[in-house]
């Protein structure tokens, strides 16, 4: 049965590395409230008005397509997982199709909108496409330009302290080979605390919502039943045009959701965890990866960080860190590697590959 697996990986980071001390000149916090706290040393930002979400994920997508063995006229279908987009709309898919110059249009361009486990999602999509057979080269992108819309004030800092910029893209092929391949994904949401972690503002809300303490926030609209606007000024001086997090809530449900959401696939296929050769976790937070390879008994050299210089790249976090660990001869081919995302949704993730 023809199974579909990952034939080329390539990630892209912008030059330009921001320290905590760096971070530490703008808002009040620390590099050892940092590093204790998150694990993370740097993260890189993308230059201001010359890179874009979709331009990084294009300059990823380059790479991945010459390592898949393929021109980029091949592609026959892209997706585009972004919680910080070009634009509202039109979404990341089309831009990348642009900037790659791929101008054939037998080809379809989705954007997905699942922040931190976008990734897997759109592993889990395109692999259901290569296996049905309806397409053979996937290109999948995760990509943010976080440092465009964080709060650098104290009253962002539990935020942005943790977000970089970056992108990993992949292109998912049929495979025949015995025992290569993506053997399974778990896919799952749970919509109750979609505002513990968001980024509300602009939205057809309208001008309604709940701040993070749960109480009613006057955002300063009128009462006219037509011409409201998405944004306002008020929102603007108030800082309410910035992500929100609280950022227990989501601690404590990702160390929960990780460790089950692995289990599942491992016992969709029959496996346990020794059985896993590499895991690749979402890059959250260092502590979270430290407490589900102690729940795993994993040692290190089995589970894969690089939150300490990138810091929480959402949708790009998984392709980057997956294709650092290939790169650096810690993924070998017959190895299984595990990759699992948990983030803002809730929506969470895992997926087993036999590399
Ligand atoms: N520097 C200094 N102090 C800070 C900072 C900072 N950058 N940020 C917050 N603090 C302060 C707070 O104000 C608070 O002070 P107080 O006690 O005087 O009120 C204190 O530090 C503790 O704040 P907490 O938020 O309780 O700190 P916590 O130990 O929970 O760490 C963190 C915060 C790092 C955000 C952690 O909760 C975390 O990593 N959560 C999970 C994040 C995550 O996984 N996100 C999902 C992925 S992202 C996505 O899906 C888009």
């Amino acid at each position: 049965m023809t199974k579909s697996k990952i034939g080329g990986i390539a990630y892209y980071v912008p030059e330009r590395a921001v320290t905590n001390h760096d971070l530490e000149k703008v808002m009040d916090t620390s590099d050892e409230w940092i590093q204790e706290r998150t694990g993370i040393v740097e993260r890189r930002y993308g230059v201001k008005h010359k890179e874009t979400t979709s331009t990084m994920g294009a300059r990823a997508a380059e790479k991945a397509i010459e390592r898949a063995g393929i021109s980029k006229e091949e592609v026959d279908f892209i997706i585009f997982a972004t919680l910080s987009p070009d634009y509202y709309f039109p979404g990341c898919g089309v831009l990348l199709q642009r900037e790659l110059g791929i101008t054939k249009t037998e080809i379809g361009a989705l954007d997905v909108r699942n922040q931190c486990s976008g990734f897997i999602y759109g592993l889990s999509i395109a692999d259901q496409f290569v296996k049905s057979g309806m397409y053979k080269n996937v290109l999948l992108v995760g990509a943010e330009m976080h440092s465009m819309g964080l709060d650098f004030s104290t009253q962002g800092r539990n935020v942005t302290v943790i977000f970089g910029d970056g992108a990993g893209a992949a292109v998912i092929q049929p495979t025949e080979e015995e025992g290569e391949g993506i053997l399974t994904t778990k896919l799952h949401s749970d919509g109750t605390y979609a505002e513990k972690l968001a980024f509300i503002n602009p939205g057809s809300h309208g001008g309604y919502h709940f701040d993070k303490m749960g109480e009613e926030v006057d955002f300063g609209f009128s009462d006219a039943e037509f011409g409201e606007i998405f944004m306002n000024q008020h929102m603007v001086e108030n800082g309410q045009i910035y992500p929100n997090m609280e950022g227990q809530h989501v601690f404590k449900m990702a160390v929960q959701k990780f460790p089950q959401v692995i289990m599942e696939a491992l016992g969709a296929v029959g496996m346990a965890t020794t059985d896993i050769d590499m895991l690749i976790p979402h890059q959250a937070n260092l502590r979270i990866s430290k407490f589900v390879q102690k729940v795993l008994k994993l040692q290190d050299d089995q589970v894969w960080n690089n939150i300490q210089k990138f810091g929480n790249t959402t949708a790009a976090s998984v392709p980057i860190a997956l294709c650092e660990a290939v790169e650096a001869g810690a993924v070998k081919k017959g190895d299984l590697v595990c990759l699992a995302a948990f983030g803002s949704g809730f929506t969470w993730g895992s997926a087993l590959i036999r590399w």
